[in-house]
């Protein structure tokens, strides 16, 4: 198991770039494979051969940490624990795997590479977790089953949705619409991102002035390690949870 904490770690990219995109500006976003299917199916399906020949799981992204403070939210606010949970691009579904064992049973991952999820079904059985599901799907064109969930949960999947060369003004504001259809009324959205500033995160979810019929409120910044670089404070990653008001 490899814990990577930038998007740039697991593609080899110089850390200029990683830099200019985890913490400049959009302006300074510098589009990348990591932004396109074909890497995620290659990465997952090197992932998946590793999987079958070591039984490791592959990449946890963000470190562990990522899905601990997710998880202790989730306990803070008494979450039941049949509460609808989507992962949306669940990877190797280790998410899952961490959620489950904390005893919530109504779950479901989604991922659009198809090495994906047969690597997160793999990880899922492996570990005695048949009854959660797994489907193959891009969250940008979702079937229309895909809703009703009381809590969504994204960690590194918007960033990858971001880094897309082609459209990605619109596959933003796709991203707000599947999130608007699989999320119900008073239902949460987590997001876990090392692209996108608070600010960034609060002007695309939930912009002061919007056209949607409906909102996205802040509720909270779950607490991420800072660090300080020529005199700026600032967060390696940002998580935000939000909560859909109608
Ligand atoms: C940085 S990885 C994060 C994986 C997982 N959430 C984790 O934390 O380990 C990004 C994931 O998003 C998935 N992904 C990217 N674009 C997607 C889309 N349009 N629909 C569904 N999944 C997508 C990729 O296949 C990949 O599994």
């Amino acid at each position: 198991m490899k814990l990577v904490l930038n998007m740039f770690e697991a593609s080899g990219m110089a850390s200029e770039s990683s830099l200019g995109s985890c913490s400049g500006s959009e302006e300074d976003f510098v589009p990348s494979k990591l932004g396109t299917k074909e890497y995620w199916d290659n990465a997952y399906s090197r992932e998946l051969q590793t999987y079958k020949d070591i039984g490791d799981v592959g990449e946890i992204w963000f470190g562990e940490e990522s899905m601990n403070r997710v998880i202790r939210w989730l306990e803070k606010q008494n979450t039941p624990e049949n509460a609808a949970i989507l992962d949306i691009g669940t990877g190797n579904g280790v998410f899952l795997v961490e959620l489950a064992k904390h005893g919530f049973m109504n779950l479901t991952g989604i991922d659009y590479s198809s090495a994906s999820i047969e690597l997160a079904t793999k990880v899922l059985a492996e570990e005695g977790l048949t009854n959660i599901k797994v489907q193959e799907q891009d969250f940008l064109n979702p079937s229309p089953e895909l809703k009703g969930f009381d809590l969504c949960i994204d960690k590194g999947t918007f960033d990858a949705i971001s880094l897309n060369s082609e459209n990605r003004e619109m596959a933003k504001l796709q991203y707000v619409s599947s999130l608007r259809a699989a999320l119900q009324p008073q239902g949460h959205f987590v997001i876990t991102s090392c692209n996108w500033t608070k600010e960034q995160l609060l002007q695309i979810f939930s912009p002061a002035r919007s056209v949607l019929s409906y909102r996205l409120e802040l509720l909270q910044e779950l607490p991420t390690p800072r660090f300080q670089f020529g005199g700026v404070t600032g967060n390696s990653v940002t998580a935000l949870v939000f909560k859909r008001l109608s």
